[in-house]
């Protein structure tokens, strides 16, 4: 099948700052290469990503995306749709195949994704599900997996547990037999039990490491403290992996600078320090929704809105009230 469609409808933004710069409009429809697929969008999911282009904070991100307006006009990355034209030099994939995947300008009725970056959605998995895991559970895979080498046995604590990578990795952390901890306000305690945490520790109540217990490994997706003040909650031969911390530092990094000097650090003390530079591939995508779809892990879907409820449920993301992850349906019969 071929589309026909000169424009569509898509979520835009003219300028740095809140939910007020984006609108919902109609915008040239784009027409794949040869090496791409065009894909018609169902479902599609923001992340800390979404929020941080949205803003231009840190403004490290408007060297590359614009310095005093984002150069790209159409917002997002994570979604799941079906492919409706398969560009001539790509092979494996079909029209009416159901994927889900990364690429940008995705908050729109129509993207043009590379095949590497998106995998086909078993039957068993639905839409709203499958656009949750592109940015955020691929993240969360790496951390845990790669990063961090979580092993059977281990006590780890995943700080920003109740977040979109942080729910993501304590259910990994926990299929890998670890015992987790997870670091959350007490409003998303329970939600962060749910997901296999053996206990919560709320940070506001308990900001000190030294009554947080002993962890061979700790994962900070949203903390920001110093690394010598996280490694103080190691055990001897502990590994600690910077995610991110969206409140941390100045504004010209956030903080993406602890990153680049756990790497650093790291041959020179007894732990093992490292980060994570997260990859969309294909594997990795298709892994998770393997396990989507065999039950052993859940999207763990806060929210559903249609697109006349995108921003509100974009301001609820930036304020971290969101619980796990949440999901624009682009399609209003995959509202629930
Ligand atoms: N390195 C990479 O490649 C990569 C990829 C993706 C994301 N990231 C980064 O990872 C971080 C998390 O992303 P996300 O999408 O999961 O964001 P998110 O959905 O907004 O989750 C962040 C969570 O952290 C919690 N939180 C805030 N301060 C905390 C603290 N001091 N201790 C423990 N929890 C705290 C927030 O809620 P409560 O305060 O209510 O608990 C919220 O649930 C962001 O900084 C993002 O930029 C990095």
């Amino acid at each position: 099948m071929t589309t026909t469609t000169a424009t569509m409808t898509a979520i835009t933004q003219h300028a740095y700052g809140g939910t007020e710069v984006l609108a919902v409009g109609r915008v040239p429809a784009p027409t794949p290469k040869p090496d791409q697929v065009l894909v018609r969008v169902h479902a599609v999911s923001p992340d800390s990503g979404t929020v941080h282009l949205l803003t231009g904070d840190p403004y490290a991100v408007r060297l590359a995306l614009g310095l005093r307006r984002p150069r790209q006009t159409v917002i997002g990355l994570a979604f799941a749709g079906v492919i409706e034209q398969v560009g001539s030099e790509v092979t494996g994939l079909s029209v009416g195949d159901r994927v889900a995947g990364t690429a940008w300008a995705a908050f729109a009725e129509l993207v043009v994704a590379a095949p590497a970056k998106i995998a086909r959605i078993p039957d068993g998995v639905s839409m709203v599900d499958a656009a949750a895991l592109p940015v955020s559970a691929s993240t969360a895979l790496q951390a845990v997996r790669d990063s961090a080498r979580v092993q059977s046995g281990q006590r780890v604590l995943i700080i920003g547990a109740g977040g979109g990578v942080g729910s993501f990795m304590v259910q990994l952390a926990v299929a890998e037999g670890a015992r987790v901890t997870g670091m959350a306000s007490a409003g998303k305690a329970a939600f962060v039990r749910s997901l296999g945490a053996e206990q919560v520790i709320d940070y506001r109540t308990t900001p000190d490491p030294a009554d947080w217990g002993r962890f061979d490994v700790i994962i900070d997706a949203a903390d920001g403290r110093a690394l010598h003040v996280l490694r103080r909650a190691l055990t001897e031969r502990g590994t600690l992996v910077i995610v991110g911390a969206d409140k941390a530092g100045g504004r010209l990094l956030r903080g993406t600078d602890r990153q680049l000097r756990a790497v650093m650090l790291d041959p020179w003390v007894r732990h093992r320090l490292t980060a994570v530079m997260q990859r969309e591939n294909r594997a990795d995508l298709e892994t998770l929704l393997g396990m989507v779809d065999d039950g052993r892990l859940s999207s763990s879907i806060d929210e559903v809105a249609g697109i006349d409820g995108a921003m509100a449920l974009i301001d609820r993301l930036a304020a971290q009230q969101t619980r796990g992850k949440a999901v624009i349906a682009l399609l209003p019969e995959l509202l629930r």
